[in-house]
C-alpha cells in the first residue's frame, strides 16, 4: 500500500540531500516521460554539465565506457540532426545528444554476446534520469536515420549512433505511465 502512494505521479521533492530537496527515486521515474514539446529556452550549462557527471558515472561491462556523446547546440548543427529524425515535436527541442557506441571498446562475452547496446542504454537512462531530476525533459529516440547521421556528423568507423536525445524544458506535461502490472513482469523463485 506504501509503494502504491508513493508511485503516484508526484512532482513534490520528498528527499534533503546536501542540503537541497531531492525527489526520492520511484518518483523520479515517475516524472521522467518521454516528452515530445519543448520550450525554446536554453539549457544551462551547469545542468548539462551535471547532467553529463552523471552520463560519466554509469556502470559498464568490464568498465568498458564504451561511449561517447556529442552536444548538440548550435543552430546549425540542430538543423543537421533533426534531417535524421525528421518530425516536429523533435526539432522544437533547444539541445541533444547523440549518443554513440564505440564497438572497438565494447565488451564481447566468450559466447560472442556483445554488450555496447546495454552500456549506453544505461548512460541514456542516467541522462534522462538526471534530467528529470534538474527540471528538464528528454525523450529516448532510436527510430532515426542511423547511417544519415553517421555521414552527417563525420561519426568514427567504429562508432555507431545507437540514441538521439532531445532535452529542454518541457512544453507539455508529465502524463500517468502506462505499465505492466507487477505480476505481469516478475517471477518469483
Ligand atoms: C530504446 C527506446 C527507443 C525509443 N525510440 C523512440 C523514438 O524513436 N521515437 C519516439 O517518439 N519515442 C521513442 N521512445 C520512447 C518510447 O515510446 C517511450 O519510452 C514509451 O512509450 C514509454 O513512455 P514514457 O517514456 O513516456 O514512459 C523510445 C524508447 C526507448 C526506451
Amino acid at each position: 500500500m506504501y509503494i502504491f502512494a508513493v508511485a503516484k505521479l508526484d512532482k513534490q521533492p520528498r528527499l534533503r540531500v546536501n542540503n537541497k530537496d531531492c525527489m526520492d527515486f520511484l518518483t523520479l521515474t515517475k516524472n521522467r516521460y518521454s516528452c515530445r514539446s519543448y520550450s525554446a529556452e536554453k539549457v544551462e550549462k551547469e545542468k548539462v554539465d551535471y547532467i553529463m557527471e552523471c552520463v560519466r558515472m554509469a556502470p559498464s561491462a568490464v568498465n568498458r565506457q564504451p561511449w561517447r556523446f556529442r552536444i548538440i547546440v548550435e543552430e546549425e548543427q540542430r538543423h543537421k540532426l533533426c534531417q535524421c529524425y525528421n518530425r516536429e515535436w523533435f526539432a522544437s527541442a533547444p539541445m541533444y545528444v547523440i549518443a554513440s557506441i564505440l564497438h572497438d571498446e565494447e565488451w564481447v562475452r566468450a559466447d560472442g554476446k556483445h554488450h555496447g547496446d546495454i552500456d549506453i542504454a544505461i548512460a541514456v537512462e542516467h541522462l534522462c534520469l538526471a534530467a528529470t531530476e534538474q527540471g528538464l525533459g528528454t525523450c529516448w529516440v532510436c527510430n532515426f536515420d542511423a547511417s544519415m547521421c553517421h555521414s552527417l556528423f563525420n561519426l568514427d568507423t567504429n562508432e555507431e549512433a545507437a540514441v538521439l536525445i532531445p532535452v529542454g524544458y518541457a512544453a507539455d506535461e508529465v502524463r500517468e505511465k502506462n505499465r505492466k502490472a507487477a505480476d505481469d513482469i516478475e517471477q518469483w523463485l
